[in-house]
């Protein structure tokens, strides 16, 4: 098993040392185009393969993708992070043509490859990335739903002094600051709806910090998080090279689902060796369909800035 990561920066370089903790594959490599700078992390990582016991052998590259041929997973992390006051969105002009270019790179050398998308705005990415690669639907997947969920199971978990692990909690939509949805009816403390312990107003100011968790993060450390993404890309990635067939709210192309098509968008998936295999229907009520449709509308109206670009 041959795993690639594109961007050393903090996500890539901490999804890529969650992997090779968990020996997911054989070879990992690392690839930025900042000079030296993969290989250097890649060096880093290594020289905790005898303290950490783990076999992984992790390369680094810079920029030369003939070394990541054979992959059958590549996690795209390229791209600028935001910094404090910027929304996810604001990144498109710039993360865009890096985004498309990876792809075409990648695609030479690993035509068999699952894509994950994680670089922001991560919905239009993950759409960009299956529209100019033409890849079948199910090998292109988009993380943040998983990423948003734990956070919101992190609110939650402070907010009912209880562990994060008995909690099951989902956010879908888009993930942006406005339009996801953390689904506080359907979330469950051990089986039960946590609207049993909590009241209105609590649940909604963990909804509320739910949907600024990044941007809670981005102002506090300067610059976007990485320890929480990169737990979440490795969690994704685990389940499709063990074949684990979790679920995991990610960002998939929708051909009606959840009312929606032509677009790419979070809901939950069951993730295996085929990368998303399924889509699970939570039967939304009216209200949360409404939020979903105007999370879609404001996913679709980034897209079509893509055809505005020169990429
Ligand atoms: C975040 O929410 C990186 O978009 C990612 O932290």
């Amino acid at each position: 098993m041959k795993i690639t990561v594109v961007g050393a920066g903090a996500v890539g370089a901490t999804v890529a040392d969650n992997i090779a903790r968990k020996e997911l594959c054989q070879e990992l490599v690392l690839l930025d185009i900042k000079e030296g700078f993969a290989e250097g992390k890649a060096m880093d990582m290594m020289q905790t393969a005898a303290i950490l016991g783990f076999d992984t052998k992790i390369t680094g590259s810079t920029n030369d993708y003939a070394k990541t041929a054979g992959s059958e997973v590549v996690v795209i992390t390229s791209g600028i992070p935001r910094k404090p006051g910027m929304t996810r969105e604001e990144l498109i002009g710039t993360n865009a043509s890096i985004v498309k270019g990876v792809t075409e790179n990648i695609l030479k050398h690993s035509p068999n490859a699952i894509i994950v998308v994680i670089s922001n705005p991560m919905d239009t990415m993950t759409y960009l990335a299956l529209k100019s690669s033409g890849l079948p639907k199910n090998r292109i997947i988009g993380m943040g739903g998983i990423l948003d969920s734990s956070r919101f199971k992190f609110y939650l978990s402070s907010a009912l002094n209880c562990s994060p692990a008995d909690l099951q909690a989902n956010v879908i939509g888009g993930h942006g600051d406005t339009t996801m949805i953390p689904l506080t009816r359907l979330a469950t403390y051990q089986g039960a709806p946590v609207s049993q312990f909590l009241d209105a107003a609590s649940l909604n100011k963990v909804a509320a910090d739910t949907m600024v968790g990044g941007a809670t993060l981005t102002k506090l450390i300067g610059t976007s998080a990485w320890y929480a993404p990169g737990a979440s890309g490795c969690a994704l990635v685990e389940s499709i090279v063990r074949d684990e067939k979790k679920v995991f709210t990610c960002c998939v192309s929708l051909e009606g689902e959840y009312g929606q098509k032509d677009i790419c968008l979070g809901v939950p998936v069951v993730i295996g060796k085929n990368g998303w295999e399924s889509i699970i229907d939570y039967k939304l009520n009216a209200e949360e369909q409404e939020a979903f449709n105007k999370s879609a509308e404001a996913v679709r109206s980034m897209n079509s800035v893509l055809s505005t670009l020169t990429l």
